[in-house]
């Protein structure tokens, strides 16, 4: 069961075997302030460690923002020491993100500008409303992106895209988000969350080993060259090799029967 902790920038929800983080503070778009990523840290952290959680979902609050990035009042006082500290604390939650064991699906419901559209970079897989609309306007302020979208989003939608997007600070809509890669679907905004619960409820009718050893050779092997990523993945396929899930799921085949996966 998940924890009673009462987060004050973020809420989490529990629907079946999918959690919902919802971003909270819809008064600024759901800007990301420190204390809303030292919760949203915290929270992953335990929803991890959770048995009954299988994928989560992060969307943001109301109707108009995923996230408009980092807060821009308590960015305005940083010192460089300061910017540093900030830029490395995003990136330690980005990283949470990608090493987690349960896949986490970005319901992205509006705006994900700024580190808004870093934080959607981290998540594994990326749904977007009709209405969303993402970028990386930091050049407008003239800062650059510190959470992680220098690196990752050349990784999503290639090197010249993510020029284009990070020196120019243009925003794009979903349709245009969808044609390079920067979401995966584009759905009508009433249609959002329930396509992220299916997805999410896809996901965890599989073997749970499966999804979070494909899940890390797919992170790990990106930062790898093809040779060590084929071994990595090698290494993995011959530890599910011995669960008791692979049995199950092939027999369940063979037996033309639904699999009962347990993740032993
Ligand atoms: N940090 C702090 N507050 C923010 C914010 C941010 N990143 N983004 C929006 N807000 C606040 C606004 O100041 C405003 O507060 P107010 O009601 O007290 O005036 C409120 O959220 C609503 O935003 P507003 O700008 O009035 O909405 P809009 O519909 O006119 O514009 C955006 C929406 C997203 C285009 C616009 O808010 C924006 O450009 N935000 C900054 C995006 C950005 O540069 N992010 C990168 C940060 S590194």
């Amino acid at each position: 069961m998940l924890t009673a902790v009462n987060y004050k920038n973020i809420k989490i929800e529990q629907e079946g075997v999918t959690a919902i983080l919802t971003l909270h503070r819809p008064d600024v778009l759901n800007a990301l302030n420190a204390e809303l990523k030292e919760e949203t840290a915290k929270a992953l952290k335990e929803l991890n460690r959770d048995p009954n959680i299988l994928v989560i979902i992060m969307t943001g609050s109301g109707e108009k923002a995923f996230s408009a990035g980092a807060d821009l009042n308590e960015l305005k006082k940083l010192t460089a020491v300061e910017g540093l500290e900030r830029s490395l604390s995003g990136q330690k939650l980005s990283l949470q993100m990608e090493s987690l064991d349960k896949p986490i699906i970005a319901a992205i419901n509006g705006y994900a500008l700024g580190g808004g559209c870093e934080l959607a970079l981290a998540c594994d897989i990326r749904i977007a409303s009709e209405k969303a609309k993402l970028g990386q306007p930091e050049v407008n302020l003239g800062i650059i992106p510190g959470f992680g979208g220098t690196q990752r989003l050349p990784r999503v939608v290639g090197k010249g895209k993510a020029m284009e997007l990070i020196l120019t600070g243009d925003i794009i809509d979903a349709q245009e988000a969808l044609k390079i890669g920067l979401v995966e679907k584009v759905v009508p905004p009433e249609k959002l969350m329930e396509t992220a619960k299916e997805m999410a409820q896809k996901i965890a009718s599989k073997g749970p080993i499966a999804i979070r050893l494909s899940k890390k050779a797919i992170h790990e092997g990106l930062q790898m060259d093809l040779d060590r990523g084929l071994a990595l993945e090698s290494s993995y396929f011959g530890a599910v090799c011995s669960t008791q899930d692979k049995l199950e799921g092939i027999s369940a085949f063979l037996e033309k029967r639904k699999p009962q996966f347990k993740g032993e």
